[in-house]
């Protein structure tokens, strides 16, 4: 069923989307010459350098057992994990799921076809690189200036839906069950991200199916990061501090090896691996359309000495055609409209043409200044 549908989708760039990224050099070849000297391009100034002494981690990113969200609506455990999720949507803009449905066999192979295509040689993965002007490839997509500061890290990013999206050229065919896995795990994801929607809007006191029936047709697309080892991690970052474009992003971490941080209360607190958990985070559209009320947190990847940390992240959107404004429901004189409604077709490219900059795309982008 899944290799049928990725049969029939076309190649398709969209032309709407231009992108001005520049090529850079891949991390992994750089890490495999062990430099002493870290080159310039890739040393942040002292105010963005991963802090050297480890982070209190007395605060923790709330987790949320998804399996108790789907009792019956009345019973107390599902109430009380319902309070769970809407503090950590309004307090933190993160949580991690468990008990979430995908099956660990599932999620080893996603992760192992990701990085069984990551040590594939340098030219073997070139041959994946964006075509001009494409968002999607194995490459860098957020490097739009030649002096600008540089991650410590490698990326896939392919869009998954809808169909005219998704390049199929690009879809490693090694290892060979990449594409079906892929596929797979696409479905999984998406049914969790739908579910965490529909949790959403109950929450907002918005009919369950508010997303479903105003957003029929959204857009999926995956960023599978490596990052190699760092001779000086306290120097580097692994993916610069930014909020996500979309409505919820739902990532898997590496299993065991740290590296994601979120910025809360002015410090950088680290999100500790749970087996087979997704991270997920509120995109900058949810944070359009709760007015605020839901935000989308500024985050970043730093990174280790020892080994490569691998994280896979999926990114739900509204759809490519879709307006966004924060819903009347939330808007009334008390509390007036924070963000203009824009055509989601618009921020994309927007956001996709700057350099990774925290929370600056959408404060630019749609914020109403008093
Ligand atoms: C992302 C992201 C964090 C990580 O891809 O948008 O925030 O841990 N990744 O790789
Ligand atoms: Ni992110």
């Amino acid at each position: 069923m899944a290799s049928s549908a990725i049969h029939a989708a076309e190649s398709f760039s969209n032309p709407n989307w231009i992108n001005h990224s520049v090529a850079v050099e891949s991390v992994q070849e750089l890490a495999l010459k062990k430099p002493n000297d870290i080159p310039q391009r890739y040393i942040r100034s002292e105010d963005e350098r991963p802090s050297s002494t480890p982070l209190p981690s007395l605060l923790t990113v709330p987790v949320i057992d998804m399996e108790k969200l789907l009792l019956p609506s009345e019973n107390h455990e599902r109430k009380k994990e319902m309070g769970i999720l809407s503090k950590a949507c309004v307090e933190w803009g993160f949580f991690q799921v468990v008990n979430h449905g995908i099956t660990h066999s599932l999620i080893d192979r996603m992760r192992g076809v990701a990085n069984e295509f990551f040590s594939l040689s340098l030219e073997e993965k070139k041959k994946y690189a964006p075509h001009a002007g494409d968002v999607q490839g194995y490459g860098n997509v957020f490097v739009v200036d030649e002096d600008q500061k540089l991650d410590w890290g490698d990326l896939m990013a392919l869009a998954l839906k809808p169909k005219k999206l998704v390049n199929l050229a690009l879809w490693p065919t090694t290892p060979s069950d990449y594409r079906n896995t892929l596929q797979n795990y696409t479905t999984g994801v998406e049914r969790v991200a739908q579910m965490i929607l529909s949790l959403f809007a109950e929450n907002l006191q918005l009919k369950s199916d508010y997303f479903k029936e105003n957003f029929g047709d959204p857009m999926m697309t995956v960023r599978m990061n490596l990052y190699p080892p760092c001779p000086r991690p306290d120097l580097v970052l692994g993916l610069s501090p930014h909020s996500d474009g979309g409505f919820i992003t739902l990532l898997l971490q590496d299993e065991q090896i740290e590296g994601l941080q979120v910025h809360k209360n002015n410090k950088w607190i680290p999100i500790q691996p749970i087996p087979y958990a997704l991270v997920v985070n509120i995109g900058d559209l949810i944070e359009v359309m709760t007015n605020g009320i839901y935000k989308s947190i500024e985050h970043r990847a730093v990174t280790n000495k020892e080994r490569t940390r691998l994280s896979i992240a999926m990114f739900y959107y509204a759809g490519i055609d879709d307006e966004v404004a924060p819903t009347r429901k939330v808007i009334n004189e008390e509390h007036p409209s924070l963000y203009r409604k824009f055509k989601h077709q618009e921020y994309i490219q927007y956001y996709m043409n700057k350099q990774l900059n925290g929370k600056k795309s959408l404060a630019n982008f749609a914020k109403i200044c008093e």
